[in-house]
């Protein structure tokens, strides 16, 4: 019997989930029934990050005791600093996450008799989400000071999560506009439903291998430009173009290669990002600090004309780029900042599909050769 292929599973349903709700109809997105527009306004990170996993946003207690753990496992250990030494200078600051956190979760896992027991109880997969959220800012800033030729930037224990991560990336008290900006940012990219990253951690955890090995996993599916590696490549495309003059021509010719214009799409949101409007705010809090209405402008002037030539929106990746180019990261650092903060969406998706797990192993239709038979070959 003819079974229809649904190619990249578009708009198939595989599971349930409690986490997140997308809904490209109203264009919201609801972390746990919270809408993120709220969250992303009114939340420390921290409290998101409590949220997503428990379910529940944080008392002032619980929220005091997540960040003291957070406090105490936020200095980059030697052994992942090691293993992102061992790397070459150039290596893809990507791939340097990807490294240490297989690297964090084979000495967290070392000694483990077997696979079995790195499977994790609830509550020790809990615990390694909450170790890997704390750890990964060090990680990610010591990346970004490692390709300048900087010293490491031990943590401040008087500063939360947002600050203390710019804190450790460039050495200086960061101002309330860029924390605010950069804590909005983290909390929009925490979590989208099965995306493909997410998707990949889940279908890891689905045959009982380890938290570690489902980060990694998803990690390796962020990298690629059609997902997480698209807000590094939209600066790509804004240093190509130059300047809000040149953006006719540019796409005339980018369109004719047939070239996807990064940060504009989705899979899911047809009319549009729910969380674009909320991190384009933090996007123009940034132009004014830093006074760059240039590249505002040319911003505002490619989505203006790709608009009214394909209809086609941006997503979050397109005002979270130059977001990220002002407060003064280097592009390659935008997509392991983006890890930073869905590291808690992939971690809760794991515990999720580990409480109630099922294999996921689809099925294929097979388009190759018919049945032969090596004895059939003439010599
Ligand atoms: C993220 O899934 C998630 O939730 C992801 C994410 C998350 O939070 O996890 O939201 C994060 O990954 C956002 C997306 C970041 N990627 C990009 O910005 C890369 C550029 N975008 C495209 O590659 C594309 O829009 C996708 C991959 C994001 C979505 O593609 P779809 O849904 O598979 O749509 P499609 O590729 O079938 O496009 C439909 C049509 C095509 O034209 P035709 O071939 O039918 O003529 O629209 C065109 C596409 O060519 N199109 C684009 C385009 N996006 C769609 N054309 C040019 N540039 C684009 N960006």
């Amino acid at each position: 019997m003819e079974q229809e292929i649904k190619k990249g599973l578009a708009g198939v349903v595989v599971d349930t989930t409690a986490i997140s709700k997308v809904n490209p109809e109203t264009n919201s997105l609801l972390y746990r029934g919270y809408p993120v527009q709220e969250l992303a306004e009114t939340q420390p990170f921290e409290a998101v990050a409590y949220l997503l996993w428990h379910g529940e946003l944080p008392t002032s207690d619980d929220l005091e005791h997540l960040r003291r753990t957070e406090r105490e496992h936020r200095a980059l250990a030697d052994s992942v600093r090691a293993a992102i030494d061992l790397l070459p200078h150039d290596a893809h600051p990507m791939d340097e996450v990807r490294t240490a956190v297989s690297a964090l979760g084979a000495i967290d896992l070392a000694g483990s008799g077997s696979v079995l027991d790195a499977t994790g109880s609830a509550e020790e997969n809990l615990a390694r989400s909450v170790r890997l959220f704390a750890a990964l800012p060090a990680i990610v800033a010591y990346g970004q000071r490692r390709r300048r030729g900087e010293e490491l930037v031990e943590p401040r224990d008087d500063l939360d999560y947002a600050a203390n991560f710019l804190w450790m990336t460039f050495g200086e008290d960061p101002d309330e506009i860029v924390i605010d900006a950069f804590n909005r940012s983290m909390v929009l990219y925490a979590e989208h439903s099965f995306n493909a990253s997410t998707f990949t951690a889940r279908v890891i955890t689905s045959t009982l291998s380890d938290l570690y090995s489902a980060v990694v996993g998803a990690i390796g599916a962020l990298k690629g430009p059609l997902h997480g590696g698209a807000n590094e490549a939209v600066m790509h495309v804004f240093d190509e173009i130059g300047s809000a003059e040149r953006v006719v021509p540019w796409l005339d010719a980018a369109l004719a290669e047939k070239r996807k214009i990064m940060g504009f799409g989705h899979r899911v949101y047809k009319n549009g990002d729910s969380r674009v409007p909320t991190m384009r705010a933090a996007l123009d809090a940034l132009v004014a600090h830093y006074d760059r209405r240039d590249l505002a402008d040319l911003s505002d002037a490619l989505e203006r004309e790709f608009m009214e030539r394909k209809g086609i929106h941006p997503n979050l990746d397109y005002p979270s780029g130059p977001a990220y180019h002002l407060i003064g990261f280097d592009t390659p650092m935008f997509t392991p900042l983006f890890i930073a903060s869905r590291v808690t969406g992939w971690t809760a998706h794991v515990m999720e599909q580990a409480a109630s797990n099922a294999l996921i192993r689809p099925l294929s239709a097979y388009d190759g050769p018919d049945e032969r038979h090596v004895a059939d070959l003439t010599p």
